[in-house]
């Protein structure tokens, strides 16, 4: 059993081999968290570790000459308004407007196995065998209101899951002002924090920086997404921690909706870590027999750095969040016509790119925004998901038929969640749309979003779906281009607008839900502006999102190197795209924009009749390395980050399978610099006493060489500046096979 609990010290401890998590019940009912961190053995007793001492301004929770203080201890699930003047993990309001509450330990429970979250997504398990779950009931008598704080500790994986839920038994309702979804307190602040921030277009750079006094956080407060601003996703890590060596926490959100990263360093110096939806504009009505259920937060621990942390995170993603039979397959090779055409094709020309697409290999072909009701801007259309037969004549069923006989599978663009004011479905239902009454409706795209609450629109949104996948529809690209204004809920009493926003992220996975049980077969790509919905969440339905609308080679670096800290290359939407850039006006070699991709999805987002000969010759040597190495990239190997483009003129990172026989490593330089330096790619992850035979290719001259992995990982491979020359100079990259010889 994972979890042991002892009576006499009344201590939980939950460890596997690699991590330890120790809670114990406090004399005042409540609990302190006296460890969280590597494996140490089990004993019956860790109270050494829970410290009391008089200091001034103190307030003592229990009657003298008890000096017990929540202030000073590390709350495994801080309250407000008793002694602790640090931030809370939660607040209940009452009707006579007080905030203070007060739960005891009432019982717990040990479990094997892990249970599903009701109506939000979550990590699983296949058999009980491969986790144990601790239920900790605690109660606060006044409100009668249960607090049940839920872990799960994974057998395999250095991770333990939370949640919490507020079962309300009170005949007075009460208020959760805050709600949660974890907090672990820690005994000292040595510690760098790394969050993923951005914007569009550069979603997920990582930022480091050192732990100060005072309040440090990250959070979205838009109502649709978990944002390209910010990610739900924080790490702690000690300041001498690199990828491969230090200890480092990672805590990740699966949530896709408003959160709340934050850690705060009292002048104690103790570091308190949260993470969980975000108080603002959040306020959960409680009447008797009502609870409430936070979402996930899965918290990994490693002491092999960053490349530890993501590995696990990555196996966990991978084989217990991802579902449905896409969960365990190579990602087919799609090219989408969005850069290719925007709003301006017929099926003619969609044809044509289609069957160029098919030339080269590529296996589905993907028809992105434009081909419904009036849809020839961003103007109009949005929630008239009816074809536009002045574009397809024969309709989606008559050009998904056509591709489909050229060996193509078919998918199609949609944005549900969004309406345009010019829209039948918006003069036919004008109270789908989401506005405060008698305020003014601010737009966005010229487009508002549909409140998700009602179930008439799942609904409507339901059927309009079934009726496009009753064609031969294979893959669905599921976008979301704006953030939420003028929050209301037509439907809500004024005492439960607060729960508005968090109903409208239970709308969207209910639908999600619905379609992915239904249409098991088809493939959906999340999409939001890009990557503005890239969460653990929606990975539940989706297995694989677009991961930024900038499709630069040299930006794509550092979005997906900041993306891999958590997610799975399997996760990562990535394509080549025309050049000049876009996005950026760029012009990088088509080798290295392929090399970028690899670690993703793959695919392609340009009219390939626009390309010279060589290039297509190019192509198809693209998509013949994809399909013979994306089962190792995408399901098997583990991703290693090795140099950072944050840091330096170079990328180089690696897919090292898990026997490590076989390894695909990429190395690229932003600019080149004339008689410069030397340059050696050291690898990581490798067998130390394997033999490995490298091959690459320079400008279609194939080189090798045989070394063994302690060479390759330690002295490092040299890599020859007239070789970049050769690949294009400025933003060159190489790619290397590796296999055991
Ligand atoms: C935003 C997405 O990120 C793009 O890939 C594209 O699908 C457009 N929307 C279409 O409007």
């Amino acid at each position: 059993m994972a979890i042991v609990f002892h009576e006499r010290s009344k201590t939980f401890h939950l460890y596997n081999k690699e991590v330890s998590y120790i809670i114990s019940v406090l004399e005042n009912g409540g609990l302190e968290n006296l460890y969280y961190g590597k494996a140490i053995k089990d004993r019956e007793s860790f109270s050494r570790h829970h410290e009391e001492k008089e200091r001034s301004h103190m307030c003592v929770s229990l009657p003298e000459p008890s000096i017990l203080s929540r202030h000073y201890i590390r709350d495994e699930y801080p309250s407000y308004g008793t002694g602790d003047f640090r931030s809370p993990a939660y607040t209940v309001e009452q009707e006579n407007g007080s905030r203070v509450s007060d739960y005891k330990y009432l019982k717990h429970e040990i479990v094997k196995g892990k249970k599903e979250l009701p109506d939000l997504p979550s990590t699983y398990i296949e058999s009980d065998d491969e986790a144990t779950t601790l239920n900790l009931s605690l109660f606060d008598s006044l409100t009668k209101t249960e607090m049940i704080l839920t872990y799960t500790i994974y057998e395999d994986f250095p991770v333990i899951t939370r949640h919490t839920e507020f079962k309300h038994e009170g005949e007075e309702a009460i208020f959760l002002d805050r709600a949660l979804s974890m907090n672990v307190d820690f005994l000292d602040m040595n510690y760098d924090m790394l969050h993923f921030s951005g914007a569009w277009g550069r979603e997920r750079f990582v930022k480091r920086r050192r732990l100060e006094v005072g309040m440090q956080s990250v959070g979205t407060v838009n109502g649709t997404a978990s944002g390209a601003d910010h990610n739900p996703f924080i790490v702690l890590c000690r300041p001498a921690a690199t990828e491969s060596v230090g200890e480092v926490y990672g805590f990740s959100l699966v949530y896709s909706g408003n959160f709340l990263a934050q850690v705060e360093v009292s002048t104690h110096e103790m570091t308190r870590v949260s993470l969980g939806i975000h108080p603002e504009g959040f306020k959960w009505k409680l009447q008797a027999g009502e609870s409430f259920v936070t979402p996930e937060v899965v918290m990994v621990y490693s002491r092999d750095g960053f490349n530890g942390m993501s590995h696990a995170y990555h196996d966990l993603y991978r084989k217990r969040l991802l579902r449905g039979e896409w969960r365990d397959k190579a990602r087919p090779i799609l090219l989408n016509n969005w850069e290719a055409t925007y709003f301006d094709f017929t099926e003619e020309k969609i044809l044509n790119i289609a069957k160029k697409a098919k030339e080269v290999g590529v296996e589905l072909f993907v028809l992105d925004d434009g081909w419904f009701g009036n849809r020839n801007d961003d103007y109009r259309g949005l929630g008239d998901w009816f074809v536009n037969k002045v574009k397809l004549p024969d309709g989606v069923t008559g050009l998904a038929e056509k591709v489909e006989d050229m060996g193509l599978k078919f998918g199609i663009w949609v944005e549900l969640e969004m309406i345009n004011k010019d829209s039948d479905l918006y003069r036919e239902h004008p109270e789908w749309l989401i506005a405060t009454p008698n305020r003014y409706e601010s737009q966005s795209r010229h487009q508002h979003v549909l409140d998700m609450t009602k179930d008439e629109v799942i609904d409507y949104l339901y059927e309009r779906m079934a009726e496009i996948l009753s064609a031969k529809v294979s893959y669905i690209k599921w976008d979301m281009n704006r953030y939420m204004t003028e929050p209301f809920g037509r439907d809500l009493p004024s005492d439960r607008q607060g729960e508005f926003m968090h109903r409208y992220i239970l709308g969207l996975y209910k639908l999600y839900d619905r379609l992915t049980k239904n249409f098991p077969h088809v493939l959906f790509e999340s999409c939001a502006s890009g990557g503005a919905r890239f969460d653990p969440a929606m990975f539940a339905y989706a297995p694989q999102a677009w991961c930024s609308d900038d499709t630069d080679a040299n930006e794509r670096t550092k979005i997906q190197y900041g993306t891999s800290y958590v997610y799975p290359i399997v996760t990562i939407g990535s394509h080549v795209s025309a050049v000049p850039n876009h996005q950026l006006f760029r012009t990088t070699p088509i080798y290295t924009r392929a090399a970028i991709a690899y670690f993703g999805t793959f695919g392609y987002e340009l009219d390939l009749n626009l390309l010279s000969e060589e290039e297509i010759e190019s192509v198809k040597k693209q998509v013949d390395f994809m399909k013979a190495y994306r089962d190792l990239i995408q399901l098997q190997g583990d991703f290693y980050r090795i140099e950072s483009p944050f840091l330096g003129n170079e990328t180089a990172w690696a897919v090292v399978s898990k026997d490590k026989k076989e390894a695909i490593a990429m190395f690229y330089q932003r600019l080149n610099t004339a008689n410069y330096s030397f340059l050696r790619f050291k690898l990581a992850g490798l067998c130390p006493d394997t033999e490995y035979e490298v091959r690459y290719e320079i400008r279609g001259e194939e080189k090798s060489f045989k070394s063994y992995g302690d060479e390759l990982m330690y002295v490092g491979i040299p890599v020859d500046r007239d070789d970049l020359n050769r690949q294009g100079g400025d933003f060159a990259a190489i790619i290397y096979k590796l296999k055991k010889s």
